[in-house]
């Protein structure tokens, strides 16, 4: 008994000690209000193993923008690399394709990959509109039975909850560019299928060390999250993360009734993204997170069973019809690149 009382005041004044740590200032009352008050990696055990696919093959949207040259589209390859890493395949997506192809791919993959970014997230325009088809035909596979998992990262993130929410204005304004940071976990995150799903260690790692690469202007402030009655009734606030400047945003959702997953932090840079000019957490801890958050997403896509006709739509699909290219190369000391390496993809659509 009194052990465990230890134990809740160790993590009660870890927690509030946490952001003053992180960036030397005091939050306000009404951001811990939402912090839990004890350890969330507390709350076991985890859903068994389910190797029902071991093919597993994810899809990743595409965007249009920097580093890709004008007309076409990219993929920043650390995202690849990522589910790579955890024994999945990934079929590019192109943010520009017609629907009926779009609609073809979603049919071969078990998963959806919505990466971070710069895209415009409003109707009209084509990131946007594809991810809101994707996202609705994952919707209503997993209505239908179909468990397909999603996971947004960043921009990702930030497009499932404009979805969701249908608030085109529900993002707001954070100092959090390069800005890696602890993840303070809130009163749900002890029902998280997510952290339940990873190893005790890695969620403390993540609770008590800032290795989430958080990099954003924009983010989800829980103030906005509470005045969308239907963005809380799909999405649980997992956990809160601060800003330069001490203001709180949400860092990690999870679908309530649906396996969907978003983090504003990246966990595929960890290991995948060298840059100098961001401060991304390289220590073995932060490689072992990315690693397990990748193990996570990819077991879910291992429950799903889509699958090509056939071999050769399968091959016709696959990344590995494209070439990476080193976009990370410096021409002079200093130059700013965002990622390593990309895949590049020429205009996808054929009617527009
Ligand atoms: C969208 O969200 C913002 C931020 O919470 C809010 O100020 C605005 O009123 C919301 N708009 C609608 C139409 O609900």
């Amino acid at each position: 008994m009194v052990m465990r009382v230890a134990k809740v005041l160790t993590v009660v004044v870890a927690l509030l000690l946490l952001p003053t740590v992180a960036y030397g200032i005091r939050t306000s009352a009404k951001f811990e209000a939402h912090i839990a008050a004890a350890d969330a990696s507390l709350e076991r055990p985890v859903r068994p193993v389910n190797d029902a696919n071991l093919r597993p093959i994810i899809g990743i949207l595409s965007q249009p923008g920097d580093p890709a040259p004008d007309g076409q589209s990219y993929i920043a390859a650390s995202y690849v690399k990522w589910l790579e890493s955890a024994g999945a395949r990934v079929v590019p997506i192109f943010y520009d394709m017609d629907i009926e192809d779009i609609e073809r791919r979603f049919a071969v993959t078990n998963g959806l990959l919505l990466p971070g970014g710069g895209a415009t997230l409003a109707p009209g325009h084509r990131f946007y509109d594809s991810a809101r088809h994707l996202v609705e035909l994952a919707l209503k596979a997993n209505d239908n039975g179909d468990y397909y998992p999603v996971h947004g990262t960043c921009l990702g993130m930030e497009t499932l909850a404009v979805i969701l929410s249908s608030n085109y204005t529900i993002l707001g304004t954070f100092d959090a560019e390069d800005a890696p940071a602890p993840l303070l976990y809130t009163d749900e995150a002890a029902a998280s299928h997510l952290l339940r799903s990873l190893p005790p260690d890695v969620v403390a790692d993540l609770q008590n060390k800032p290795i989430a690469m958080e990099n954003h202007m924009n983010g989800l402030a829980m103030a906005a999250f509470l005045e969308n009655p239907a963005l809380g009734r799909f999405f649980r606030v997992v956990s809160l993360s601060l800003d330069k400047s001490g203001s709180a945003y949400i860092s990690t959702l999870e679908g309530r009734n649906y396996p969907f997953t978003a983090t504003q932090w990246h966990p595929e840079k960890n290991a995948f993204e060298w840059t100098p000019h961001l401060r991304i957490p390289h220590s073995t801890d932060a490689i072992r997170m990315s690693q397990e958050v990748a193990n996570f997403f990819v077991a879910e896509a291992r429950r799903n069973l889509h699958k090509a006709k056939n071999i050769l739509e399968e091959d016709d699909m696959l990344i590995y019809n494209f070439k990476p290219v080193f976009t990370g190369k410096h021409e002079y000391v200093g130059e700013e690149k965002d990622f390593e390496q990309a895949y590049f993809f020429e205009r996808a659509s054929r009617g527009r």
